[in-house]
C-alpha cells in the first residue's frame, strides 16, 4: 500500500520526494544502488553508494525484492544477470556508456574470431552481449589482480577500454590485445589545463580514473578506481586534490574529507563535458517515478543472461 502523504504538485509528483521514495521503499521491499557519478540527490538517498564492482558486489548479495540501480545501463543490467528473479529499475533506460556502445557485439565477434587461442577479458562497462562472448569480468578496481592471475603465456584480448587496457599492460608487464574502445569522459581532461593547475596549487595531488588517457594519468601521484581514489584522498596527508574523474565523486569526497579542497580536473573545451550525459540523465524525479510504476524495467534473453554469468562469477571468485 502506497502510504505517504506528501503533498503532490501539479503533475502528481511529490514535492518531497526524499520523503516520498522513502516511503516507496518499505513497500516494494527494494533497495537503492547508486555510482559514486550520479546527482548529490541521488546518492544521499542511496542504500549503497560504491564503484562498479562495489555495486555488482551488492547486487549479488541483497535480500531485496526490486533493485533500483541508480546507474548507467550496464551496472543495472549486470545486477539483473545476478538476479533474474528480482525486478531491476533502472530510472532512464537511455542511461548508457560510449565505452560499452563503442563494442558492438557483432564486431567483436569478428574480433575475437580473427585471434583464437585468446582469453578474453571484458571491462565490466560492456553490454551483456560482449560479457557473455567473455571469460573474465573485471572492473577497475581488479583488472590488474585478475590479468595477473591468468598464466604468463595465456594470450588475452582486452575490451573494450583502450586506456585501462594501456594501464594494466604497463602494471602487469603483460602483452594484451586491446579493442580500441574509450570513455567520452575520462578522453576529455585536459593535460596542459592539469599541468596549470599544479602551478597554480602547488601543494595539490593529481589523482585519476584508470580510464583517462596516459598523457593525463603521468601528472597522477595515485590511480584508481572510483572508491579507490575516494579512499586515497581520506587517507593521503594532502589537504588538496586534482580529481581527473567524473565530478560526481566529489560530493563523496566533500563528505568524507570535509576540511579537505577537491578540484576536478577540467575538460579541453569550455564545457561540462568531464560531467558523464548518461549518468546524469537519471534524476530523482524519474528514480521516484521507475518506484512508483515498477518501470523502467531491465530485461534480457536467458540464453544471453546465462552466458554472461559466468565470466560475472570468476571475476567475483577472483577479486575475494
Ligand atoms: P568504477 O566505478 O569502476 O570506478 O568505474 C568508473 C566508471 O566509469 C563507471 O562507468
Ligand atoms: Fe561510461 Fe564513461 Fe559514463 Fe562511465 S563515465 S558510464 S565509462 S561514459
Amino acid at each position: 500500500m502506497f502510504t505517504t502523504t506528501i503533498t503532490p504538485n501539479q503533475q502528481g509528483i511529490p514535492l518531497d520526494l526524499f520523503a516520498a521514495i522513502e516511503d516507496l521503499k518499505k513497500e516494494l521491499n527494494a533497495v537503492i544502488l547508486a555510482h559514486y557519478y550520479q546527482d548529490p540527490d541521488i546518492q544521499d538517498i542511496a542504500d549503497f553508494i560504491g564503484d562498479s564492482l562495489q555495486l555488482a558486489r551488492a547486487a549479488a548479495n541483497t535480500n531485496a525484492d526490486v533493485i533500483v540501480f541508480a546507474g548507467v545501463h550496464f551496472m543495472a543490467e549486470t545486477a539483473k544477470i545476478l538476479n533474474p528473479d528480482k525486478l531491476v529499475l533502472l530510472p532512464d533506460l537511455d542511461a548508457g556508456c560510449s565505452l560499452a556502445d563503442s563494442c558492438p557485439p557483432e564486431e567483436f565477434a569478428a574480433f575475437k574470431a580473427a585471434h583464437p587461442n585468446h582469453l578474453v577479458v571484458s571491462y565490466i562497462n560492456c553490454s551483456a552481449e560482449i560479457k557473455a562472448m567473455s571469460d573474465i569480468i573485471c572492473t577497475s578496481s581488479n583488472a590488474v589482480k585478475i590479468v595477473e592471475q591468468i598464466p604468463k603465456d595465456q594470450p588475452i584480448i582486452f575490451a573494450p577500454d583502450r586506456n585501462l587496457g594501456r594501464y594494466v599492460m604497463e602494471q602487469t608487464g603483460r602483452d594484451l590485445v586491446l579493442w580500441q574502445g574509450s570513455c567520452i569522459v575520462h578522453e576529455t581532461f585536459s593535460e596542459k589545463k592539469i599541468v596549470q593547475l599544479k602551478i597554480t596549487h602547488p601543494e595539490a595531488e593529481a589523482i585519476a580514473h584508470p580510464e583517462c588517457e596516459t598523457s593525463v594519468l603521468r601528472h597522477a601521484s595515485f590511480i584508481g578506481s572510483t572508491a579507490a581514489l575516494l579512499n586515497y584522498c581520506q587517507k593521503s596527508p594532502s589537504q588538496e586534490f586534482i580529481v581527473a574523474t567524473e565530478p560526481g565523486i566529489i560530493h563523496q569526497m566533500q563528505k568524507l574529507a570535509p576540511h579537505k579542497h577537491f578540484i576536478p580536473a577540467p575538460p579541453e573545451n569550455n564545457c561540462n563535458c568531464n560531467e558523464c550525459p548518461f549518468m546524469r540523465l537519471n534524476t530523482l524525479e524519474k528514480l521516484y517515478l521507475a518506484m512508483k510504476n515498477r518501470s523502467p524495467e531491465i530485461t534480457m534473453s536467458e540464453d544471453i543472461r546465462v552466458a554472461a554469468l559466468r565470466p560475472i562469477q570468476r571475476m567475483l571468485e577472483m577479486s575475494v
